[in-house]
């Protein structure tokens, strides 16, 4: 390691980790990220994937698709498709995928394949024009896949062409408090600043991931500037979900948002 190195803590999943701070390099970052999504990814986070937004937040609950029969979807970040499968499964009329993995596109569409659905995979970083068609989508989503963007404002202009007017945009994330808290010995701890929203990199196992958390407020901003309006917001933990999950994580969700949802609408 560089002796210039920053070392930091930070949370992933229900754990506290290691961090090391690094510089935002756009090409290295997707390099790595690619890397962790095309080796451990899916095994080391866990499944994030419809019906649940992420932990303790479900699509059965909060009902923010609604009915989906008949309509244009888009995925951004699709992973191993399984949200792809349960709006398929609701009578969606087009399933259209794009993740930066080569792997996880693959996967999606072994899985996809052998439900007897159909779909459009593209193998593309979201911030770059990859050929989506623009005026199309009634929804373009996306389950814990926006976060991983190394240009937030760009990235949600492209989703904005991407949809029809009045099209939605739903997507989910870690809730930047959860990231700056930890759990220990029944106490929850402040141990990174909410402001700070610098690059990190975070090893599990053998594979690295970098990231930044945002703030918020730099995602409701970002959605107004790209001519977004917000119609509904989910910071709450399910009451039900937590009663069946045992261990720390459970028992933070009571005190905190550990996942965040947003809906917001092209004017
Ligand atoms: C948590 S997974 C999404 C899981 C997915 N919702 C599902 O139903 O399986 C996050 C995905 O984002 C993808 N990803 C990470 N960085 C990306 C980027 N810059 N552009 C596009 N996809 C990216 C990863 O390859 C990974 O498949």
């Amino acid at each position: 390691m560089d002796k210039n190195s920053v070392y930091r803590t930070n949370m992933i999943g229900g754990g506290e980790v290691s961090a090391i701070s690094v510089d935002m390099d756009k090409r290295s970052i997707h390099e790595t990220n690619s890397l962790f999504w095309d080796t451990k990814g899916n095994d080391v986070l866990g499944a994030t994937a419809l019906p649940f937004f992420g932990a303790f937040v479900s699509e059965e609950k909060c009902q923010l698709f609604g009915d989906v029969s008949g309509k244009k979807m888009l995925e951004i970040g699709c992973g191993s498709g399984q949200s792809l499968q349960y709006l398929g499964e609701r009578k969606a009329s087009e399933l259209w995928g794009m993740d930066l993995s080569e792997n996880q596109i693959e996967k999606t569409k072994q899985h996809l394949t052998a439900c007897g659905l159909s779909t459009t995979l593209i193998c593309s970083p979201m911030e770059e024009e990859c050929g989506i068609p623009e005026d199309y989508f009634d929804f373009v989503y996306s389950i814990y896949a926006i976060g991983w963007t190394t240009d937030l404002e760009g990235t949600f202009r492209r989703i904005a062409s991407y949809l029809k007017k009045d099209g939605v945009f739903i997507f989910s994330w870690s809730h930047p408090i959860h990231k700056c808290v930890a759990a220990e010995n029944d106490r929850l701890v402040f141990k990174k600043c909410y402001f700070d929203e610098s690059w990190y990199s975070v090893t599990l196992g053998e594979s690295t991931l970098t990231l930044s958390d945002r703030k918020l407020s730099t995602y409701v901003n970002a959605l107004a500037k790209e001519g977004f309006a917000i119609e509904q917001m989910i910071e709450e933990s399910d009451e039900e979900i937590m009663q069946s999950s045992n261990g720390d994580f459970a028992k933070k969700a009571k005190m905190l948002p550990v996942t965040f949802v947003i809906k917001a609408r092209k004017l």
